[in-house]
């Protein structure tokens, strides 16, 4: 037995961000080192992502997590019990194949991605280096970590805040920042800009889930415009300085290649979806748009990449669900340009890792993101940074599950000097 076998696995219920019950790991290494996984939870999920494990009935809402839980210390903590932590690939095969099923379904994604983390953590903690040089260090050589460019909700939307509005993120990215730090700067500014904008129309409403402020507006664009001049007062030029980036997390609004605005109560179908979209394109300095049409419409995802050329980055989510496999098929279908990374959706590191490998290896641009239930865990900052993702994505610049992120890639900032992604980072060849 050397000092990095798994000598214990506990598991725990937390509680997450929206005051929900989650599951946290512990695994404790023979040598004493310790690591902890927290799993966070979305709420406009892809059908094909990894799935919770909910106890169901009537307390809590039926989303207790009792079962994911003593999965944890049961089947889960025998399928890896004196495995050595630095096989992090051997531990989460032993992990899908403890689960058996695609999605985690028997286990739960929640039990599956705590643990897998919680050895992640172990292994570093052993290596005495901190999550992202331990992460550097296992990729290949002359693969430098770099601080990501963030992308940082203003206005929350969507399943995030009562469908308000039907888009879900309205967010800023400083892509004219020349650091981390003064990335977060240039975003706190537009944030407070638009809180005050808001404020003025008599709009402000208190924060949506993920800390953006609530929307209150009579059209989706009306949101986007008020984005731009949150920008503007700021201080800063849209576009080169700070521009915009959407998800419309679109399989929640849209289906058989129907899109409903329940805002503006009216029905489009594709084709008039997609012309909405490229509307707003050349309106407003979007450079970045996550799932403009549905899971279900590759057509439409498709149709958007051949319309907006490769001018903007186009990010599959819901689409891609962080799954290799899909990911090799949008890039051969040019269904997208860009990957979002969330380890919940793929239920272990080591299969979030080659959805991210099969992204950078179809010349996507690839971003690391939170869930809208997140936890104080920081894990995804260290993926970002260690596995050079390039972008990353956590909500807002409000609360504190979404703060902890944004400190934390401070304090590795200014740590390990790491040189910052910068706009660069992004797919399309938007460079306003
Ligand atoms: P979710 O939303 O965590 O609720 O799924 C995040 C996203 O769609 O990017
Ligand atoms: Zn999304």
């Amino acid at each position: 037995m050397s000092s990095t076998t798994i000598a214990r696995v506990h598991g725990r219920r937390v509680w997450d961000s929206r005051g929900r019950p989650t599951v946290e790991a512990e695994v404790t290494l023979a040598g004493g080192a310790k690591g902890r996984g927290m799993a966070p939870a979305g709420a406009s999920r892809g059908s094909r992502e990894a799935v919770d494990l909910r106890d169901g009935g009537k307390r809590l809402r039926g989303l207790d997590v009792t079962q994911a839980v003593a999965n944890v210390a049961g089947p889960l903590a025998t399928a890896i019990m004196g495995r050595d932590a630095l096989d992090q690939a051997g531990i989460d095969a032993a992990i899908a194949a403890a689960d058996g099923t695609p999605t985690k379904a028997r286990l739960g994604g929640n039990a599956t991605i705590a643990v897998s983390m919680a050895v992640l953590h172990a292994a570093a903690a052993a290596s005495g280096a901190p999550l992202w040089r331990h992460l550097a260090a296992g990729g290949a050589a002359g693969k430098a970590a770099t601080l990501p460019m963030p992308e940082i909700q203003i206005f929350g939307g969507g399943a995030h805040a009562g469908r308000r509005v039907d888009l879900q993120d309205f967010m800023a990215m400083p892509v004219g920042a020349a650091s981390f730090a003064e990335a977060l700067v240039m975003v706190a500014e537009v944030y407070h800009a638009a809180g005050a904008l808001m404020a003025e129309r008599g709009a402000l409403m208190g924060v949506a889930d993920e800390g953006g402020w609530w929307p209150d507006f009579r059209t989706n664009e009306e949101a986007i415009e008020a984005l731009l001049r949150a920008i503007e007062r700021a201080g800063y030029v849209p576009g080169q300085e700070v521009a915009i980036s959407l998800d419309v997390a679109a399989s929640e609004i849209g289906r058989g290649g129907r899109y409903r605005l329940g805002l503006e109560k009216r029905e489009l179908d594709r084709d008039a979806f997609i012309a909405l979209q490229l509307g707003w394109l050349e309106r407003y300095p979007i450079v970045s748009i996550e799932d403009p049409l549905a899971e279900d419409d590759a057509k439409g995802m498709r149709a958007f990449m051949q319309a907006t050329g490769g001018k903007v980055q186009v990010i599959g989510d819901d689409y891609l669900v962080t799954n290799a496999a899909l990911v090799a098929e949008a890039a051969r279908e040019g269904a997208c340009n860009a990957v979002l990374i969330k380890p919940n959706q793929a239920g272990t590191i080591s299969e979030t890792k080659a959805a991210l490998d099969a992204g950078k290896a179809a010349g996507f641009a690839t971003i690391v993101s939170a869930r809208s239930g997140e936890t104080e865990d920081v894990t995804i900052v260290h993926l970002a940074t260690g596995w050079n993702a390039g972008q990353l994505k956590v909500g807002s610049f409000a609360r504190s599950e979404r703060m902890a992120k944004w400190n934390e890639a401070i304090r590795i900032e200014e740590e390990a000097g790491l040189p910052f992604a910068g706009r660069g980072a992004l797919a399309g060849r938007t460079r306003r």
